[in-house]
């Protein structure tokens, strides 16, 4: 089995999360067990290869952690793509350049340590921010969406999954709430919930996804589709 997270387990003062080497040592397992349908998107990023993958254009894995989504879609591209991957954790970078070294499929990758503010975005067919933008300064999403809209090719698409909030303090509580009994049934305590939500704080910032709609239409694109929706986490697919 893959390493527990157990970051959280015993009582701790609150300081901001972040994705240090402790982090990285458990992220698989901390992912899988905190992100309702996060399986599900593995396979639409297989599919959204194996569809939108065009021969020698560039795939970008924005916030690539260790890697997992930058492999999933490496194996389902044509050979003369090309996949970045970027992240600006040194922990995770060093992990994913492993852990990609060990896959054989033939399109070629490289995996950035750096800031995906300062990414250069070209010739892309495929663009992925998978629960990554809700790291990034509020003030600073817009200009990334139009970065990417700028860079990818015309039918080309952008996967954004995203921790999503609500309007009505009603529709928040109930989604929260089933989020963390969600949590508990993945073997969390009531103790690691609270505390990784207090380290989160200000830290993960979530949007409504009308504000994600709307900030994509504001980019540039023209048709945007929920593919995912489990509770407070969401996936809008967005074609230019
Ligand atoms: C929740 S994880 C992403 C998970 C990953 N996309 C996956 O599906 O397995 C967020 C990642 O974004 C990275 N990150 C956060 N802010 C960033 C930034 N400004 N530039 C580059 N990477 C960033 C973090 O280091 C972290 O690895």
């Amino acid at each position: 089995m893959k390493n527990k997270d157990t970051l959280f387990a015993t009582p701790m003062e609150t300081s901001p999360f972040e994705f240090n080497a402790q982090v990285a040592d458990v992220f698989d397992n901390m992912i899988q067990r905190s992100v309702p349908g996060y399986n599900f998107l593995l396979d639409v990023i297989a599919v959204l290869g194996q569809r939108y993958g065009v021969e020698h254009s560039q795939c970008y894995d924005l916030g690539c952690s260790l890697g997992t989504t930058s492999l999933r879609l490496r194996q389902n591209l044509p050979a003369s793509c090309h996949v970045i991957g970027v992240d600006n954790s040194a922990a995770m970078v060093s992990r994913c350049r492993h852990n990609m070294a060990r896959d054989h499929s033939q399109a070629s990758y490289e995996i950035c340590q750096q800031d995906i503010q300062n990414t250069h975005i070209e010739n892309a067919s495929i663009v992925i921010l998978n629960f990554t933008l809700q790291f990034i300064d509020d003030d600073e999403r817009q200009s990334i969406l139009n970065k990417i809209y700028a860079g990818i090719r015309p039918g080309g698409v952008l996967l954004l999954a995203e921790k999503v909030c609500f309007d009505t303090p009603g529709q928040q509580q109930l989604q929260t709430d089933l989020y963390h009994d969600f949590k508990r049934l993945q073997g969390y305590s009531d103790l690691e919930v609270a505390q990784k939500r207090a380290a989160l704080e200000n830290v993960l910032v979530p949007n409504t996804l009308e504000q994600h709609h709307k900030r994509l239409l504001g980019a540039g694109f023209k048709q945007i589709e929920v593919c995912m929706q489990c509770f407070n986490f969401a996936a809008l697919l967005a074609f230019k």
